[in-house]
């Protein structure tokens, strides 16, 4: 699967000082490198321990505030933006975090040539670009060949979990995840999941909530092929 077009664009954004001195100074702790042979994660992570990934993390409030809530979980956190690359990293330092690591790379090739597949517990990816426009769709993240790169590279039982607020991308969503036969929808009755108290409520949500619009969360396991 040779991907050109990007779900994302790179734009010289602005970097503050506090993010300026996580991406200097701390970044170097939590990093993982992209380099062709997958990554050993007992290596990484200094212990053997269930391991979830969350792809383009933003400014990383989501990534930190689960981490601190699973001391137990390993999480690595996918994102391409200098600026949240800098932000989670300064974070990790306040609070001295030791179970997340940062790829500052494109998820897709992470996935490609990073990680083993049946490895990860599970894949979260909260409020990726919709891309509204028709013409742009091909850029979104969720399409039909990554979802299957994704399901094979969670261990059986493990979950991908997808939100957004963009009824059209939660409908393509919905689709995908469902035509993907390695994978089940935790809801029974199929379609949208409330969202789990897993999830934290972000900032940019409860202001969604506060004028009405509306957020989907799709939460599907892989099938174990023995059973
Ligand atoms: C709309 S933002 C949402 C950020 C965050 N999850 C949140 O809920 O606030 C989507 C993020 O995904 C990142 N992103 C998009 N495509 C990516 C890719 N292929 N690899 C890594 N990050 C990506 C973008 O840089 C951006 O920060």
């Amino acid at each position: 699967m040779q991907r050109k077009i990007k779900s994302y664009v790179l734009r010289a954004g602005r970097v503050s000082n506090r993010q300026r001195q996580g991406l200097d100074h701390w970044f170097k702790n939590y990093e993982l490198s992209v380099g062709g042979t997958p990554w050993n994660l007992a290596e990484e992570f200094h212990r053997i321990a269930d391991t979830v990934v969350e792809i383009g993390f933003g400014m990383g409030a989501s990534l930190l505030t689960m981490a601190q809530n699973n001391p137990e979980l390993n999480y690595i956190g996918i994102e391409v933006h200098q600026a949240g690359v800098g932000s989670l990293a300064a974070d990790l330092h306040k609070y001295q975090l030791s179970n997340v690591r940062i790829v500052a790379h494109d998820a897709v090739e992470v996935f490609r040539t990073q990680l083993l597949d049946n490895s990860l517990a599970g894949v979260q990816i909260f409020f990726p670009d919709p891309w509204h426009k028709k013409r742009h769709h091909k850029r979104r993240l969720i399409q039909k060949e990554f979802i299957q790169l994704l399901a094979k590279k969670i261990k059986p039982g493990g979950f991908i979990h997808c939100a957004t607020d963009w009824q059209d991308y939660a409908e393509h969503m919905l689709d995908v995840l469902s035509t993907e036969t390695t994978l089940q929808n935790t809801r029974k009755e199929g379609g949208y999941s409330p969202r789990p108290l897993s999830r934290p409520l972000t900032k940019f949500e409860q202001r969604g909530e506060r004028l009405g619009h509306g957020v989907w969360d799709l939460i599907f396991t892989k099938l174990d092929e023995n059973s």
